[in-house]
């Protein structure tokens, strides 16, 4: 064992083939006690060294289900946070990159959410009338507010369900911090445009009239995507003309508009399995992330389906992309050395909180 964790820079240099080498001996050396958790959302180089892969819900669940020693994660780091939340005390959690964060689960902070609380709460009394639900995308102090405040965490697969739960708690629902699947979940509901608000959380009150907070069923927070805002309806038309027969589909971050004229919503793995079952020969357009509409391409291609990305620029996520081989064969060495390098470890009593309310998510 080397005295000291070994140092990242070398690693640099390593070319995608060298990298691959090392992550399978290095697989090989820990056997059951690590697993690989691959979001389909990673490059190919990185996701085929998964041992599961999925959307957040799928993952998560695996990663509470895993006995492994070390979770190494392979997406963003709010992902990580929850695999440390619900795995076991003595389990690890680790991300390849410290750096791989979420756009949009930065545009919630706690001091926001909590200020947007107290401001709500001077024209309504917040915790008798409104349930705070946060998507799975946000920070683990956010799930705490939510386990906290007898709110809950809901995510792409499951908005639906957790919303229905919601509105028997409570009249209201503070939505973060994304506006859109807030929005295309309510409409869903039969919830009126006209009964969701935005919440800017740069103006005070949220930029409403008290009148609108009372009248509103859903306050949707200002927070979004921007690798699922490239997607426009015209891109949508412009499909429909060229090849009528054709199926759209959409990840219910993308906007109302989007997702209204899409022939189906739902999340990475919904969309995955949609696809996949269709019938061979079929010509789909696919909003989301460009890492799994290519990968989605190349698999069915046996089937003669056409699997196409929905806007004409190149978008990918950027942060997910920052897992890149190189980091995954250097933390994965580490641990056959016996460091443990990246950790992603959440204080105990956010930790706690937080789980209240992914706990009432898995209860629905
Ligand atoms: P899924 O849970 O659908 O995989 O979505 C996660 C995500 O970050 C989509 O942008
Ligand atoms: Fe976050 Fe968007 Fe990336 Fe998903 S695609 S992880 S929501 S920035």
């Amino acid at each position: 064992m080397a005295a000291t964790a070994i140092n990242l820079q070398p690693y640099a240099s390593l070319n995608d083939d060298d990298c691959d080498n090392r992550i399978i001996k290095a697989k090989q050396a820990l056997g059951k006690r690590v697993v690989i958790l691959g979001h389909h959302y990673q490059r190919d180089e990185v996701f085929k060294h998964a041992d599961f892969s999925g959307d957040s819900l799928k993952l998560s669940r695996e990663a509470a289900n895993s006995d492994a020693e070390y979770i190494v994660f392979c997406g963003v780091h709010f992902m990580a946070e929850v695999a440390d939340i619900i795995s076991r005390p003595e389990q690890i959690s680790i991300i390849p990159d410290l750096s791989a964060g979420c756009a949009m689960a930065d545009m919630a902070d706690l001091d926001q959410v909590e200020r947007a609380w107290a401001e709500l709460s001077s024209v309504l009394d917040a915790d008798e009338c409104i349930t705070p639900v946060t998507y799975i995308n946000s920070a683990a102090d956010l799930k705490a507010f939510c386990g906290s405040h007898g709110g809950i965490v809901c995510t792409s697969t499951n908005a639906q369900k957790i919303l229905d739960w919601s509105f028997a708690q409570r009249e209201k629902v503070l939505f973060f911090p994304d506006q859109h699947l807030g929005r295309n979940t309510g409409v869903k509901m039969g919830i009126p445009l006209e009964q969701m608000v935005i919440w800017d959380y740069d103006q005070p009150m949220g930029g409403l009239e008290p009148e609108q907070i009372r009248q509103a069923k859903m306050i949707l927070w200002k927070g979004f995507c921007s690798v699922h805002q490239v997607f426009e309806p015209g891109q949508i038309e412009n499909f429909r003309r060229e090849v009528p027969k054709g199926k759209v589909i959409s990840h219910p971050e993308a906007s109302y508009e989007v997702c209204q004229l899409s022939d189906y919503v739902g999340s990475t793995e919904y969309i995955i399995r949609t696809v996949t079952d269709s019938e061979p020969g079929s010509h789909w357009l696919v909003g989301t992330e460009l890492n799994l509409v290519n990968r989605l391409h190349q698999t069915l291609a046996k089937d003669d389906k056409i699997v196409q990305f929905m806007s004409p620029m190149v978008c990918m996520c950027s942060t997910m992309f920052r897992i890149d081989p190189q980091h995954l064969a250097w933390v994965l060495e580490n641990l056959v050395e016996g460091h443990v390098v990246n950790q992603v470890s959440v204080a105990e009593e956010v930790a706690n909180n937080a789980r209240i309310a992914l706990q009432r998510m898995f209860d629905n």
